[in-house]
């Protein structure tokens, strides 16, 4: 019969392993859990007295402040937290390898290798260990040998794939109404015991129909094949928001005629100055690598497509704003709105603002950014990253970081928006009309403003796939 979970272990305390090991706490007051990181300052922060947490998500804090001291804990204990647990999360980090074999595309995963050693090490009962982390189609394969090479006699180890569907700024409501939870095992008798087990746990809050149980290997690539689909429709998009601007043609009333149709939908149809976050580019990598190496050369081309569009379209808008400005941005100033990579999060990873920053830079264009939650050490944290050949002298002489929209655009030439925070549709555009060099241009990568409202102004208005 399946195990009844009474105790869960989290490995990894970040935008996933956090809020989604929270919200199990929530909404499963019968079962302890403790959610441990390697980083004690992301986990003092987790437990902060005023629950300033490491990451900003809505509606985060209201459920750790009622699990958290209840049934949730947050621990740097890992080895302890490992031995208690019926049910091991492992949720660290995944990122592109840096160097060597695959560099560039592949995930690197010495994280989850190092996590799964320290499961096999500290280990004295039998455990469910379940792969959280997005990872390349028969990982799970690889822990399993890890688990079973390594571990005390007597222990037994399931492995399970539940990849996490979240997105940033949404997370919460995500999570208490998931599309689905996929749950991937053995179809072993054991496999599926433990499926069950885990689908018991999901099953306190998330209706039976959606959770589906599958192999582990479909459930480990559908993670992947959902990012890339999700992305290939941006990129879809973005690549036809083009050619509304080279016709006159409007990508908005093209998505909206598009997606109408009901097998299309309407969702994720929306034309950007390019997507970011930490996983689309990442998981699309790793399909082109996964493929290059079943010797799929044809299907890595095809996937590739979907990052390359993304480049072309950040480079395609920073050179629409050069021309407009005459073909020249050197020793111009340009006011940059948003910094993270979506709006109603803090997080910047692979944010497009930064590609546009360095271009902006490139031609020795003085920029000042604002950003409504991003962090300014975050800021010139990813800008030294972006722009190695500055030093941060260089970049603090070209760069500034304000924390007012309105201070941000004064005297500027030009605006650009590069993530569609609402404030910035609240701003005060006549105010910022009066304070800014003429005439004042203002470049919409996310189609948030209202252009002709804008144009009445006074402004010279760009919206990414709208033609004049
Ligand atoms: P993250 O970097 O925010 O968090 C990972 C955490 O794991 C870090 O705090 C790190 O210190 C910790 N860690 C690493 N190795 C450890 C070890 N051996 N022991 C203990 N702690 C360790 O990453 P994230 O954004 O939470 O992503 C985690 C995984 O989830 C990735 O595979 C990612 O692809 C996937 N994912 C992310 C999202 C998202 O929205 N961010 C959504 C779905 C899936
Ligand atoms: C995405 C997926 O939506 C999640 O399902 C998945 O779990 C997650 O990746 C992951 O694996 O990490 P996330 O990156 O948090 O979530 O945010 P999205 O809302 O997907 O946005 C990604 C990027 O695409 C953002 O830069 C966003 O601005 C852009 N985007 C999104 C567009 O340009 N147009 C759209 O129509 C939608």
């Amino acid at each position: 019969a399946p195990v009844n979970v009474k105790k869960i272990c989290c490995i990894g305390a970040g935008y996933v392993g956090g809020p989604t090991c929270a919200v199990i706490a929530l909404k499963c007051p019968q079962i302890q859990v403790t959610i441990v990181d390697l980083n004690q300052s992301r986990i003092d922060a987790w437990n902060s007295p005023d629950f300033s947490l490491p990451i900003y998500e809505p509606g985060l804090v209201e459920v750790v402040k009622q699990a958290r001291g209840r049934n949730l804990f947050f621990s740097t204990d890992v080895d302890k937290a490992i031995n208690e647990s019926d049910l091991i999360f492992v949720s660290v980090n995944t990122p592109t390898k840096k160097t060597g074999v695959g560099a560039g595309f592949g995930a690197d995963l010495h994280y989850v290798e190092s996590a799964t050693r320290r499961i096999a090490a500290v280990a004295t009962s039998s455990k469910i260990v379940v792969e959280k982390s997005t990872v390349p189609c028969r990982t799970a394969e690889s822990m399993r040998t890890i688990l079973e090479s390594n571990c005390r006699p007597g222990c037994h180890f399931d492995i399970l794939s539940n990849p996490e569907f979240l997105a940033e700024g949404t997370a919460i409501n995500d999570l208490f109404k998931p599309d689905r939870v996929l749950i991937g095992s053995l179809q072993t008798p054991e496999g599926k015991n433990a499926s069950a087990a885990l689908a018991g746990v999901y099953g306190n809050w998330v209706p039976k129909e959606r959770v589906l149980t599958v192999g582990l290997w479909s459930s480990e690539l559908s993670k992947l094949a959902a990012n890339a689909m999700l992305a290939q429709r941006i990129s879809s998009i973005n690549a036809l928001s083009a050619i509304c601007e080279a016709t006159g043609a409007n990508i908005d009333e093209v998505s909206h005629a598009v997606g109408f149709d009901s097998r299309i939908g309407p969702k994720f149809l929306k034309a950007s100055v390019g997507f970011g976050g930490s996983c689309f580019q990442k998981d699309i990598l790793n399909l082109v690598y996964l493929s290059e190496s079943l010797h799929l050369p044809e299907v890595a081309a095809y996937w590739r497509q979907v990052v390359d569009m993304n480049e072309y379209q950040k480079s395609r808008f920073s050179r629409s704003v050069v021309e407009t400005l005459f073909n020249t941005i050197t020793g111009k100033h340009i006011a940059v709105l948003g910094f993270a990579f979506k709006a109603d999060t803090g997080d910047t990873r692979e944010t497009a603002a930064v590609t546009l920053i360095r271009n902006f830079l490139a031609e020795r264009a003085y920029v000042t950014v604002y950003d409504p939650k991003v962090e300014v050490s975050q800021m010139w944290q990813d800008l030294t990253e972006a722009c190695p050949d500055w030093t941060l002298e260089q970049l603090q002489k070209y760069v500034t970081i304000v924390h007012d929209p309105i201070e941000a655009c004064k005297d500027k030439e030009a605006v650009v928006i590069a993530t569609e925070w609402k404030e910035f549709l609240e701003i005060d555009w006549q105010t910022v009309y009066n304070h800014m060099s003429k005439p004042a241009f203002v470049f919409d990568g996310r189609l948030l403003v209202d252009a002709e409202k804008l144009r009445k102004i006074g402004f010279k208005v760009k919206v990414i796939g709208r033609g004049e």
